[in-house]
């Protein structure tokens, strides 16, 4: 029986399972949820608005299998409940299944973020046998010259069709994920009746978040307040119309916000992320906070860099945090927003960040939607090296 589904674990849940010495040390934090395990940056799309770092990590970098199923077996023992096999592309690695069993057996749910540009009939098969209970499958948009031209894969949107009729085909309920941006906000409503058309049980529209590639690509991705309200309304609409049969999940840009994201469930808090080559990270953007060491577990053990790497500690909670966040009534709510995006735009990760109406640098926020006046080219996301099915 899995221990766990999509939906966030309740606290009575993780109550039940197993803790390691160490974290049960009064001071210790509460185990994380989920491990976020990039097990890759290949990817044979060139997505404009990737959250990859700009430095991807190379292929010989990568952790091995032993790595990885250490990895799964200690997340297990420290309490996670949900792994997340993502990229990348996670299905650049062969060694995928081999994961998905491992993590099964130790008691973890398992979920793979994927393009779906690389899953064959046999590999699904695989998959399946491997015990996976969650495909999570992503669009470009809602037509196919639209999305190969965004991807820069010519005929990835027809594999993606044919994996969404795999995974149709099998038991796994079908959650598609269309990511919105500038050029294909005007898209939405063929979105949500593509993904209907797919049978999906689950759609989720997440405007771009705006870390690595997206990051370098802002002022042309990001979509004016027009067009995210015209999204929120189609959104809102579907919602009540699909009420009972479609879930649809919604996720804003800070740009427009008045308070900021709970950016991870709170730094340290409930995320566990780990890169290609090893490194431990609160967040999948945290190593362009260029002062923090991030300890490998090549080196370390998972419970060891959760409750006692400086890096881990460093924003969790609210000890660290600076006016106006440190007397704010929601400063357990969203625990000051995002360390990456404030880093981004402030140049301080330990200040308020700016998706804050209160915070000080509040103008920064206004200043990169003022660039939106001057659109550039967006440069794609680097192959780097992509050498596939390693
Ligand atoms: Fe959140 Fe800080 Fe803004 Fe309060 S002041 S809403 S804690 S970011
Ligand atoms: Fe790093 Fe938000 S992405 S804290």
């Amino acid at each position: 029986m899995r221990r766990a589904t999509s939906s966030p674990a309740t606290s009575s849940a993780r109550s039940t399972i197993f803790l390691p010495e160490e974290l049960l040390a009064c001071d210790a934090p509460s185990p994380p949820l989920g491990l976020i395990a990039e097990l890759t940056h290949r990817c044979p799309l060139q997505c404009a608005y990737c959250s990859n770092p700009l430095a991807l990590d190379p292929p010989a970098s990568e952790l091995s299998t032993d790595d990885w199923l250490r990895v799964l077996d200690e997340a297990a023992a420290l309490g996670v409940l949900q792994v997340h096999f993502s990229g990348g592309e996670p299905m650049a690695r062969r060694d995928l299944e081999i994961m998905v069993a491992h993590a099964n057996r130790a008691g973890l749910y398992t979920n793979i973020i994927t393009s779906g540009v690389l899953l064959t009939p046999e590999r699904m098969a695989a998959i399946l046998e491997a015990g996976i209970d969650h495909i999570q499958l992503s669009f470009q948009d809602s037509d196919a010259v639209r999305a190969d031209g965004f991807g820069g894969y010519k005929g990835g949107h027809a594999k993606k069709l044919a994996a969404a009729a795999l995974i149709q085909g099998s038991d796994l309920p079908p959650t598609t994920n269309f990511v919105i941006h500038h050029g294909n906000a005007g898209h939405v409503a063929a979105m949500i009746a593509l993904a209907e058309d797919l049978k999906a049980e689950r759609i989720e529209i997440a405007h771009v978040q705006y870390y690595g590639w997206g990051l370098l690509n802002r002022s042309s991705l990001l979509p004016s307040r027009a067009q995210l309200d015209q999204v929120t309304d189609l959104v809102e609409t579907a919602r009540a119309r699909l009420s009972g049969r479609i879930a649809i999940d919604y996720v804003v840009p800070d740009y427009y916000a008045q308070r900021p994201k709970a950016c991870m469930g709170g730094w340290g808090q409930r995320i566990i992320n780990i890169s290609p080559s090893g490194k431990g990270l609160p967040c999948h953007a945290a190593e362009s906070i260029r002062d923090m060491v991030f300890p490998s577990v090549r080196e370390t053990s998972l419970a060891a860099l959760w409750s006692g790497s400086e890096a881990f500690a460093r924003f969790r909670g609210t000890d660290w945090m600076p006016e106006p966040c440190r007397t704010c009534d929601r400063r357990e709510i969203d625990w000051g927003g995002c360390r990456c995006q404030t880093l981004a735009l402030a140049g301080d990760a330990s200040r308020t960040d700016p998706a804050c109406s209160r915070a000080p640098d509040r103008e920064l926020m206004t200043g990169a939607i003022a660039e939106m006046a001057t659109p550039v080219t967006p440069v794609p996301r680097c192959l780097a090296a992509v050498a596939l099915g390693a």
